[in-house]
């Protein structure tokens, strides 16, 4: 028996040592090498829609942000802001940042990669999506309850987030995505605060570096199989998100403040 032991400790000595190898020292000594990209780096490809938002939501915009120009600064600001509002609102709680080869259609798999992200295109996460400033720590998320997003930027129109993040089930009438009423300064969902403007950035950011849609094409992106029948009938929430009654309105998470 003593002897099962001692074989017994050494293999798991062992095994933890493969593993610490594997999954720590390689990947170290493969990426020592390579820079992280900073910041001002990300902030040399601004996404056309940081301009957009600065057009459209010129006094919301320059609250935010000091200016009504869509200057680098600005874009590295509303970037973080949006990165820590989306840790802060657990959004990765049911939105994950990997894209991998799975379908249902297959038969197969649970997941809609391929026919959300089109077979032709570089399909999978790829190491360099990650390695940036904007990925310590990396959002990979753990369930999908909705759709993948690191590959958001361009598929939907500013104006389209900022209505979904208002009241999803305007957008989207299954959703089960919780309204995010405190991203705007007014009760109708037309004016974003400083967070409103950081997330719609910060999603319009994510796979910008790899495909962009002009709006005209949004129409035409592939869109996940869709099926009434697979759904319960629709029932319209009693109160709109900031109406009276609406259980969201109640309470601020942030308790006014605006910075965090
Ligand atoms: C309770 C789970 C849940 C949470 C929390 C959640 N979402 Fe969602 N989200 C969903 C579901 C389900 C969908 C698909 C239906 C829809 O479009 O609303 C979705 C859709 C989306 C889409 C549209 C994706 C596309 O390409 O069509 C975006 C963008 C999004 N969510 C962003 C966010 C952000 C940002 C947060 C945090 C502020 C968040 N979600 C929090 C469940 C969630």
């Amino acid at each position: 028996m003593e002897r099962f032991n001692f074989i017994f400790i050494v293999a798991g000595i062992l095994f933890f040592t493969l593993a610490f190898v594997i999954m720590g020292a390689l990947p170290l000594a493969q990426y020592q090498g390579i820079d992280v990209v900073s910041m001002d780096q990300i902030a040399t490809n601004i996404p056309y829609q940081f301009d957009e938002l600065a057009r459209d939501y010129p006094e919301a915009f320059e609250k935010a942000f000091g200016t009504t120009e869509p200057t680098a600064d600005a874009f590295k600001e509303a970037l973080e802001t949006g990165r820590q509002a989306y840790i802060a609102e657990a959004c990765w709680h049911c939105h994950t940042q990997q894209i991998r080869r799975i379908d249902p259609n297959d038969g197969t798999e649970v997941g809609h990669d391929v026919s959300r992200w089109a077979p032709d295109t570089r399909l999978e996460s790829e190491a360099d999506e990650y390695h940036n400033a904007m990925n310590y720590p990396h959002l990979f998320g753990t369930r999908r309850v909705g759709p993948d997003l690191i590959r958001s930027s361009g598929r939907h129109s500013n104006d389209w987030h900022l209505a979904h993040l208002w009241n999803p089930r305007e957008t989207s009438p299954y959703s089960v995505m919780p309204p995010y009423t405190w991203f705007f300064d007014d009760d109708q969902g037309k004016v974003p605060n400083k967070r409103g403007l950081g997330m719609v950035t910060y999603l319009q950011w994510l796979g910008s570096w790899h495909t962009q849609f002009a709006p005209s094409q949004y129409e035409d992106l592939p869109q996940l199989p869709f099926d009434e029948s697979w759904y319960p009938p629709y029932v319209p929430p009693e109160t709109q998100p900031g109406e009276e009654g609406d259980p969201y309105a109640e309470e601020d998470p942030y308790g006014g403040e605006e910075d965090y």
